[in-house]
């Protein structure tokens, strides 16, 4: 039986004032029955996991480089992620991919780095409105799916998050029905690589435009087991609604 899985991505948004947002929905969900993790810029991930310290709220990175330390100016390592307090973070993401040229070789080589130092790797796919127009969705998340998961991923060590890239941020959504296809399609494909056990065992989150108004619809979807939300997980009266709709 998967836990359900509500996590917040935050992008370049968050000042320190902005973890009141997390103090609130930590006293909104004292004992949540889904799993919440909220992936602030990485300049609050110290004061965010001391923020949710006695809570049921993980924090996660964004990103992370592929070797542990070294001279990268600019970047961050997993080992830095952890000693900060995360246990998770986000990559491959389609605007890290796109705003950083990541391949799917990179985000996997991250990933095995990123579990290696104790983190879960939110692992996110997705196709462009062309590839979809093009009916090249599941070609292509097949190929993504190939190339950026680490091969010795877990059912706790990996997430996986389908966000069409034509709706993030952008108000539209898949129906329910090409959503249900792609999340089907990757737990066959997870059973394939990973064997029935971990395959059932991973989770695979929805993203793209996921508000209080369409979460449950969403959620009802089989082989949803959550969401990576954008917008709307940074005020708590906003993401609230999407947990409870999870539970
Ligand atoms: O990672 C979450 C994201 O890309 C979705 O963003 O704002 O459409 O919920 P948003």
């Amino acid at each position: 039986m998967r836990r359900k899985l509500a996590a917040g991505n935050w992008k370049m948004n968050g000042l320190r004032a902005a973890l009141a947002e997390l103090e609130a929905l930590s006293q909104t969900h004292p004992e949540p029955d889904v799993d919440i993790l909220v992936c602030p810029p990485a300049t609050l991930i110290s004061s965010a996991a001391q923020t949710v310290e006695n809570a049921n709220i993980s924090i996660g990175g964004q990103d992370c480089h592929a070797e542990l330390s070294g001279a990268h100016t600019g970047d961050i390592s997993a080992a830095m992620l952890v000693d900060a307090g995360a246990s998770a973070v986000i990559l491959g993401h389609s605007e890290r991919r796109e705003d950083h040229e990541e391949s799917s070789e990179m985000v996997r080589a991250k990933g095995r780095t990123a579990q290696g130092a104790g983190l879960a790797a939110v692992i996110c796919l997705g196709e462009s409105l062309a590839q979809r127009e093009a009916a090249n969705t599941l070609d292509i998340i097949a190929g993504q799916l190939a190339a950026s998961l680490p091969d010795n991923s877990t059912a706790e060590n990996l997430v996986i998050a389908y966000e069409p890239i034509w709706a993030i941020g952008t108000g539209m959504i898949p129906n329910m029905a090409q959503i249900g296809e792609v999340h089907d399609f990757i737990r066959t494909r997870l059973e394939r690589r990973f064997g029935a056990g971990v395959g059932r065992g991973v989770r695979i989150l929805y993203g793209g435009s996921v508000n209080p108004g369409n979460a449950a619809e969403i959620f009802a979807v089989p082989n949803v087991d959550g969401a990576l939300v954008g917008g709307a997980s940074l005020k708590a009266e906003d993401f609230s609604p999407i947990i409870k709709a999870l539970e």
